[in-house]
């Protein structure tokens, strides 16, 4: 019986994105070890610009309804300008402490460049402040053209590490954090 649901974010647009293939081995991984998997793919999902006097347009209620259905959350994003991407802050915009709260979640970031650790270290602050419980684990994929080639990986050890996200998160996916994060106490309109 499959008691644990794993929901993966990609935060990339764009139809080739390795973000994507990357998330889809860490979904494979978690259905491996027996969990439930739902890619939420933003390119199907209409979701405007958050504006906190509209906060329901949309697609963004299908959005929170599915993050609120994990038990655990993969968040897979594009490395942009050393951070994580436009249309996954949007996505998190629309999600809060009914979302995230003491929710345990993996990360992965995946860039041109050989360093994409800033947007794993910006995303991993942005669920401090909604009080997830981030694993320790998280993998990345650098100088990500030449790590695929027609949808799979071509690197035997990066792909293993990001299989063993999907692992893991599932392994940690019942787990209840306790104390609440300093961040999350402080983040009085978050909810
Ligand atoms: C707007 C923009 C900004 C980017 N900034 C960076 C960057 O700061 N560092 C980096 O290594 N790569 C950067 N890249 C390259 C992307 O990280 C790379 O193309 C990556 O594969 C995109 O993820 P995707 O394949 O999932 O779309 C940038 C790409 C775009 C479109």
């Amino acid at each position: 019986m499959v008691d644990t649901t794993v929901v993966g974010v990609c935060g990339s647009l764009r139809d080739a994105s390795v973000s994507r293939i990357a998330l889809r081995r860490a979904l494979d991984a978690a259905a491996d070890r027996g969990a439930e998997t739902d890619l939420v793919d933003l390119r199907n999902l209409d979701l405007p610009l958050y504006d906190p006097d509209h906060d329901e347009p949309g697609d963004a209620a299908e959005l929170t309804r599915r993050v609120r259905a994990a038990d655990a959350v993969v968040l897979a994003t594009p490395m942009y300008h050393g951070s994580y991407s436009s249309p996954l802050k949007t996505a998190l915009d629309y999600c809060g402490f009914d979302e995230f709260e003491g929710k345990t979640v993996g990360l992965l970031a995946v860039a041109g460049g050989s360093f994409p650790i800033t947007a794993l270290e910006h995303l991993r602050s942005v669920l401090r402040a909604l009080d997830a419980w981030v694993l320790p684990y998280q993998a990345a994929v650098p100088n990500a053209s030449s790590r695929v080639s027609n949808g799979e990986f071509t690197d035997e050890k990066l792909e293993d590490r990001v299989a063993q996200l999907g692992d893991r998160v599932v392994q940690y996916a019942n787990i209840e954090p306790d104390p609440h994060s300093f961040e999350s106490e402080q983040n009085v309109g978050g909810d």
